[in-house]
């Protein structure tokens, strides 16, 4: 799953022609009046996320179908950031819409201590799909996950999951990893491995980082996957003698980190981590917000830890119904349900498990499941993106590594090979971060909407997409890294 290639620059491919765009996008001309007005009033009005608000320029975005968007004049951009990575069946999925617009006219919103048809179905499903990681549960350790605690979105389920974990050990401490994003209120922003914690971070949440596996850039010189893993493990476990494994509550990680760098873990990482929280009974909290719902070819992506690795909990959100209404929630095992059987679990939102939100976590789930999505997403990065994305790496004098699985890759830019310098520095931005400024212009002049971060560019599109349009879409990538590497 993971290449390190060298440096060399043989001949680019021809420049790919465009697959055929959907046919329901409607007149540009019609486009440009609401894309003026959406532009203007944005300005005006709209207070946007993790920036500087005056130097913005949003990008208009008036409709989209599959794996494209398309822009205030028509123009169509191929969509190789599944938006913030959660439309993992495109956009306008028939199923999806109807079941939305069916719960819509049904009833729009019940609040949330009712019970209701597409609630309960979407926590069946989630469970029924959960089972799969570990194989089936060892009788009597209480892994065995029986419900779904439903949220608004990734931040809440991790939040909410930590709730359960400190109140179930009666212990404060969390343990999450450096390189790593889990959302965006204060418990999961403190959990966060990265600068957007910095300006959140007051010290009181109990929080303690550590060291995840990442070979390419080995915090602890390794240079193989094994010894990258016993010494990430190694490390760890010192962590937890260290901070005083009497006072952790549970250790904090997505199955694969996105947002910063899709790492996969060598094998036998997770169950090394498994085993550490059974030694010092902390509970182990899966992150599977971006790596769930087919992510990684998959339903999630602790699957592939193998068997018998189960976490206590497990968060998502996201692809769980693509996005198209918020939702997201925590899976809960039988141990921690037995907690909170007779003493109340004190949280609660207003619209946990939505009635459209499930409805559409239902379909999507549904369509998945009948279109066989997981499983192209699997191949798909067996026979398309894990080769084709090394042959660019091979000739791109700055692609250093690409990894991934499924439909989750990264590819680590660097100034150097040899040395393995990062094309930007940490955290970069303005000058600093010009190199990867045009990384994102040269892709979106091209008609692809690239998802950049740090030194890294993710591909990470929608899990149905074409093969043809994919690999337009590298082509595209290809010609905006060697206009970079220029
Ligand atoms: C791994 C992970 N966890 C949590 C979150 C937070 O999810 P949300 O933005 O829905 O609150 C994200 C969002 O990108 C994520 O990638």
């Amino acid at each position: 799953m993971t290449s390190t290639l060298p440096a060399g620059s043989p001949e680019a491919p021809p420049a790919a022609s465009r697959p055929p765009v959907p046919a329901t996008r409607p007149t540009p001309a019609a486009d440009r009046a609401g894309a003026a007005r959406a532009y203007e009033l944005d300005r005006a009005h709209v207070f946007h996320s993790w920036s500087a608000q005056a130097a913005l320029q949003p990008l208009v975005v008036m409709g989209g179908h599959g794996s494209w968007v398309w822009d205030g004049d028509g123009t169509p951009l191929l969509d190789f950031s599944s938006q913030l990575v959660y439309t993992n069946l495109g956009l306008g999925h028939p199923r999806v819409v109807a079941a939305i617009q069916e719960q819509a006219a049904l009833l729009a919103t019940v609040a949330p201590q009712h019970a209701n048809l597409a609630r309960s179905e979407a926590a069946r499903l989630i469970v029924e799909r959960a089972q799969a990681i570990g194989g089936d549960p060892a009788p009597g350790e209480g892994r065995n996950y029986t419900h779904v605690f439903f949220t608004n979105g990734g931040a809440d389920a991790i939040e909410n999951a930590v709730r359960m974990a400190r109140l179930h050990t009666g212990r404060r401490k969390v343990l999450a990893r450096y390189r790593s994003y889990h959302g965006n209120t204060t418990t999961a922003i403190n959990l966060t491995g990265d600068p957007r914690r910095w300006p959140n971070d007051y010290g009181a949440e109990g929080i303690v980082h550590f060291f995840g596996p990442f070979l390419y850039r080995s915090a602890f010189h390794a240079t193989t996957e094994e010894e990258e893993c016993a010494r990430a493990l190694a490390h760890l476990e010192q962590t937890i003698q260290l901070e005083g494994p009497s006072t952790i509550a549970a250790i904090v990680l997505e199955s694969i980190p996105g947002t910063a760098g899709i790492m996969i873990p060598p094998p036998g990482y997770l169950a090394g981590v498994r085993e550490l929280c059974d030694r010092y009974d902390i509970l182990w909290i899966a992150d599977e917000v971006m790596s769930g719902f087919g992510r990684a070819g998959r339903w999630f992506a602790g699957e592939l830890a193998g068997p018998g690795v189960r976490p206590d909990l497990i968060a998502f959100a996201k692809g769980v119904n693509s996005g198209y209404v918020p939702l997201g929630g925590v899976v809960v095992s039988s141990r921690i349900y037995d907690t909170f059987a007779t003493r109340p679990f004190p949280g609660g939102l207003t619209y946990s498990g939505h009635p459209l939100a499930c409805a559409a976590a239902v379909a999507t789930i549904t369509a998945m499941a009948e279109e066989g999505i997981v499983e192209n997403a699997d191949r798909l990065g067996r026979e398309v993106f894990g080769p084709e994305l090394a042959a660019i790496a091979e000739r791109s004098p700055i692609v250093g590594e690409v990894r991934g699985a499924g439909a989750f890759w990264a590819l680590e830019l660097v100034r150097d090979k040899e040395s393995r310098t990062p094309l930007v520095p940490y955290n970069a931005a303005g000058e600093a971060n010009a190199p990867m400024a045009r990384l994102a212009t040269e892709c979106r002049r091209r008609g692809l909407l690239p998802f950049v971060n740090g030194s890294r560019t993710h591909v990470v599109p929608a899990l149905n997409i074409t093969d043809e349009e994919a690999r337009y879409g590298m082509a595209l990538l290809a010609e905006a890294l060697d206009e970079v590497a220029r």
